[in-house]
């Protein structure tokens, strides 16, 4: 049986991984190591916890002698890494606690699979594979159209998205110089079920149900490009049994939105869900002081992960947003366990001044 090591797996696309994997692939072992941080839920992985071949781990990726051991006891035969702290504002107040988890437990992971596939890769045998999950803010801020190739040279703009960018030169530098089978891909902004509601889409959709403010950053001109969970899901199930080793491929639904144009269809959808009037939940859009250092436009140019892996988006973002928010006013219950103590707190001061 191969067991593959999924990281931060209790997260929001960690979870549709698991689930993804653990579904399709039961001849597998598959291994969450999660360590449950504010982001981290069991909750998401409830339809999948009791079948056989999936284990749940509590750990942190940052203690390097628990991951060398951890290493050592199941001799995982893969790694897919997506353990991180994923947020751009928590990076502008805690930048330190981004190189901990994003760049040093990468590391940590990298040495524990060198030292345990040393032999393996010696005798020119690769069954192994360390998957490397990132994101296109590596490539910084496009300002006059384009979109992110995968050679497009990094120019990471905040602490979360240089901790990111740090995290994958390693990946790539451990190839170069140890050999090591990795793979990289970098996606455009997800949403869907499951995502902590400090993200803008599940943030406005709880904010709108409560009747709070919308924090629009700035004039809300900022464009993301925006993939269905699944489907990122789905694209790293193909990276990872297709993607060619030490190969990076961008994944993105080129599905770009302006912010506000996005948060008014967020809101008319959830008047008619609300049973509000057409025009009311806008009401509450309010705008706040911009997001420092705010990247303008995010596009992935997805055509290699097309054309060579035979990946599409199975989702029309009209499908898809609807089938967001009714996820989230049919799990209010989430919505409320995951927003109470301390983040309740984090929130207030995070909006202190704006
Ligand atoms: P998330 O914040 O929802 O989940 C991160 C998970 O990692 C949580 O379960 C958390 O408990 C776990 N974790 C954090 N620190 C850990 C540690 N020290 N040891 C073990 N586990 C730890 O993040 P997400 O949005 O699901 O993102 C997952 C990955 O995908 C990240 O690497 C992120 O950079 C990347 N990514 C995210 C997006 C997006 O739009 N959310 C897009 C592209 C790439
Ligand atoms: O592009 C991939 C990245 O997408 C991932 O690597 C990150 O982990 C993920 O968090 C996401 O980063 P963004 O910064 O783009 O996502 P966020 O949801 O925080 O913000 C989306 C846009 O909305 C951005 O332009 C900032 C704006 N925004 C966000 C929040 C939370 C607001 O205007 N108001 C808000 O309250």
């Amino acid at each position: 049986m191969k067991k593959i090591l999924i990281t931060g797996g209790a997260g929001f696309i960690g979870s549709h991984v698991v689930r993804l994997f653990v579904n399709k692939y039961p001849e597998c072992e598959i291994y969450n190591l999660d360590k449950l941080t504010y982001a981290g839920n069991l909750e998401n992985l409830t339809d999948i916890e009791n079948k056989p071949n999936y284990h749940f781990i509590k750990g942190d990726i940052v203690d390097a002698d628990y991951i060398y051991q951890l290493f050592a006891e199941h001799q995982f035969d893969s790694v897919i890494h997506l353990a991180a702290e994923s947020h751009v504002d928590r990076s502008i107040t805690n930048p330190t606690e981004f190189v901990m988890t994003n760049v040093v437990g990468t590391v940590n992971l990298l040495n524990a699979a060198k030292s345990n596939w040393q032999l393996a890769i010696g005798n020119g045998v690769s069954e192994n594979l360390f998957y490397h999950v990132s994101t296109d803010e590596v490539y910084g801020s496009l300002h006059d159209g384009g979109f992110f190739l995968e050679n497009t040279p990094y120019d990471p703009q905040s602490p979360y998205s240089a901790s990111k960018a740090s995290s994958d030169h390693f990946v790539r530098a451990y190839h170069n110089t140890y050999k090591l089978p990795i793979v990289i891909s970098n996606c455009s902004n997800n949403y869907g079920p499951n995502q902590f509601p400090e993200k803008l889409i599940p943030l406005f959709i709880n904010n709108i149900r409560n009747n709070k403010p919308l924090p629009v950053y700035g004039k809300g001109e900022n464009v993301r490009d925006w993939l269905f969970v699944v489907d990122h899901a789905r694209a790293i199930d193909d990276v990872f049994h297709k993607g060619k080793i030490g190969e990076t491929y961008n994944i993105g639904g080129f599905n770009e939105w302006k912010n506000l144009d996005l948060i008014k269809v967020i809101c008319k959808v959830m008047d008619k869900k609300l049973g509000r009037e057409i025009g009311e939940s806008k009401k509450l859009i309010s705008y706040v002081t911009d997001r420092a250092g705010h990247d303008l436009r995010y596009a992935i140019d997805a055509n290699k992960i097309m054309n060579e892996l035979g990946w599409k988006p199975s989702l029309q973002f009209e499908e898809g947003i609807e089938k967001t928010i009714d996820w989230y006013l049919t799990n209010q219950k989430w919505l409320d366990d995951v927003t109470s103590g301390d983040y309740a707190k984090y929130y207030e001061k995070l909006y202190v001044g704006r």
